[in-house]
């Protein structure tokens, strides 16, 4: 079933509130400080819509109650049916991404796993640890892998306890604007004079 935007807000109304992992934040406040994260970074709207959709997943998924914490959930992958069709591939791409890029960073930058938290050292050996170096090159030659680079770091800072952000309103409006049917709509109209007849200026 393809969601809506407004499926996306009453999924974030109802399930919002549980808490993101073993972080002191709840799941809507570390989407709202990620897509904030990204927003004063001056992302386009596609990595800002990536970064308030990346978990997803996991409201997608059975309640916390009923999942073990000892299994990769593969979240990452979960929402992605659900989001295709409906938003582009600048969004969809760097959601689907954001777990194999924690393991390129890993990689690629040995401090960086020392700046991962707990919580998110004990995924990323759930997740199958960093990647050898193969895996690695292979990994941020593909499309959008640079963008989901940019969202892990975002998601890495988005646990702030308490901190302001603008409310979901406001980032369900930049996801509206990179939705697949709104951007053909914007294409046709842009696209729309050159199909007027050519000889009209000989009128
Ligand atoms: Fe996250």
């Amino acid at each position: 079933m393809a969601l809506s935007v407004e499926d996306i807000a009453v999924l974030f109304e109802v399930r919002g509130r549980e808490m993101y992992g073993r972080e002191a934040v709840s799941q809507l406040e570390h989407a709202l400080q990620c897509a904030q994260l990204a927003e004063d970074a001056g992302a386009g709207p596609e990595l800002v819509s990536a970064c308030l959709l990346h978990d997803l997943g996991h409201l997608l998924a059975a309640p916390k109650g009923e999942m073990r914490d000892d299994v990769d959930d593969v979240h990452q992958y979960f929402a992605i049916p659900f989001l295709r069709g409906v938003f582009l591939d600048a969004v969809l791409e760097p959601i689907r991404l954001h777990v194999d890029a924690k393991r390129w960073l890993c990689a690629a930058e040995p401090a960086y796993w020392d700046s991962l938290s707990p919580a998110s050292k004990h995924s990323l050996e759930l997740q199958g640890g960093l990647f050898a170096e193969s895996e690695a090159k292979k990994f941020i030659e593909q499309p959008h892998a640079s963008d989901a680079v940019l969202l892990r770091r975002w998601d890495d800072l988005a646990k702030t306890p308490g901190r302001a952000t603008p409310s979901l309103r406001h980032y369900l409006s930049v996801l509206e604007s990179c939705q697949v049917a709104q951007n053909e709509t914007d294409a046709s109209t842009i696209s729309a004079p050159s199909a007027a007849p050519a000889s009209t200026s000989l009128g």
